[in-house]
């Protein structure tokens, strides 16, 4: 069957994600952006992770690990307090291709769990 919804909520905040990182590529951007992705994705992070937990979901603790791998990658790059532009524009290109194949992989799993329940 083909779906015809998606979660809103998840795909704006997806959307958002890409452009902070889109930033952080600019030759122009400061170091705060690396925190604003930081605070960004933490929220993001916790939301989906509030649902698994709610709704019981069976690949609550792998789905988590992803996330804290996000994580502990970020944490590291601020304490790192590095300001040059080439090193930001490696960064966000790492982080993009993860957070890419995070949104088409498992979040997609996540997405058609929440939607199939009735707590959605
Ligand atoms: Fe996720
Ligand atoms: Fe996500």
């Amino acid at each position: 069957m083909r779906k015809t919804s998606a979660i809103l909520w998840q795909d704006a905040q997806h959307q958002v994600l890409f452009e902070i990182l889109d930033l952080i590529a600019r030759p122009d951007a400061g170091t705060e952006v690396l925190r604003q992705l930081h605070d960004y994705s933490e929220n993001h992070f916790a939301l989906e992770e509030h649902y698994m937990v709610a709704m019981n979901y069976p690949e609550t603790a792998t789905h988590i690990q992803a996330h804290d791998q996000f994580r502990k990658e970020i944490s590291s790059l601020l304490s790192l307090q590095v300001d040059d532009p080439e090193f930001r524009a490696v960064v966000s290109t790492f982080l993009t291709e993860w957070l890419k194949r995070h949104v088409l992989g498992i979040d997609k799993d996540l997405e058609a769990f929440i939607l199939a329940s009735d707590l959605k």
